[in-house]
């Protein structure tokens, strides 16, 4: 198993991609904190790994409040015994509209969550890391953090910066032995995609050169083999999970 002994923490893992990322993560031997503020969801998720043998706990947090990441790493210190992986997820698309349309109530919440979340996240998570002799730190950028959307400029704005911070966190504490990675989903079949027309998933699913939406598990064994020791030589990188998307 690819995670055997690790303690992880992964925030919005009671749905979507990632909970698929806690789940595969269980599944390779971590004991994994699920972090979202989806309390019922989250349960769900907890639940789950352990009725597939798995080891994980659930803790609130909304990424947003600084001080709820320094609590949930506490928890992770307190149950685990430390902190190894952790994986920056949490994310919203906000709403579609040309950027002059755009209001800055939405600006300010995408900015909030899908960037200011992740950095407080790994702020909060750096000294636990060192703590335990290094690890790997994942953030979930998109597609998006390479190239625009039309109608949705704060998630690319924020998917932009969260490859930055990633590359920098790298920069700073790779000596120290933790690894910082992002990687970019193309578009994978999650609840966002559920209210989308055929015809409109079937166009999207036409971007891809593997002309298919990807899958929630295929994000997460990346993600896995990068919180890897396999992935000992890998830091400071965008790593699109994308069928192709980005090669267009
Ligand atoms: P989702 O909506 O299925 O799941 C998101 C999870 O984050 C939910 O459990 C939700 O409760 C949680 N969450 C939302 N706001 C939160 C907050 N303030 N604090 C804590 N948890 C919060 O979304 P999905 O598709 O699984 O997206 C996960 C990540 O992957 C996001 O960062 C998204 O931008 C990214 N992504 C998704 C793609 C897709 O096609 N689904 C494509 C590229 C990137």
């Amino acid at each position: 198993m690819l995670l055997q002994g690790k303690r992880a923490l992964v925030t919005g893992a009671a749905m979507g991609i990632g909970r698929g990322i806690a789940m595969a993560m269980a599944a390779e031997g971590a004991a994994v904190l699920v972090c979202d503020l989806e309390d019922e969801a989250g349960a769900r998720t907890v639940a789950d790994i352990e009725a597939a043998g798995g080891r994980a706990a659930y803790c609130r947090l909304d990424v947003t409040q600084p001080e709820a990441h320094a609590h949930a790493v506490a928890e992770a210190q307190r149950l685990f015994g430390g902190l190894d992986v952790t994986c920056n997820n949490a994310g919203i698309s906000g709403e579609f509209l040309r950027t002059a349309e755009q209001t800055t109530a939405n600006w300010q919440k995408v900015i909030d969550i899908n960037l200011s979340g992740v950095f407080y996240g790994v702020r909060a998570q750096i000294p636990a890391l060192l703590q335990a002799g290094g690890g790997s730190i994942i953030n979930i950028s998109s597609i998006l953090g390479q190239v625009g959307l039309e109608e949705l400029s704060p998630y690319t704005a924020a998917k932009h910066g969260v490859v930055g911070l990633t590359r920098t966190v790298a920069l700073e504490y790779g000596r120290q032995g933790i690894r910082c990675n992002a990687v970019g989903p193309a578009f994978i079949k999650t609840r966002l995609l559920d209210n989308v027309p055929e015809e409109a998933r079937q166009h999207l699913a036409e971007l891809h050169a593997l002309g298919r939406l990807g899958e929630v598990k295929e994000v997460a064994d990346h993600v896995c083999w990068l919180a890897s020791d396999r992935a000992g030589f890998i830091t400071g990188n965008y790593h699109a999970v994308d069928g192709g998307y980005l090669s267009r």
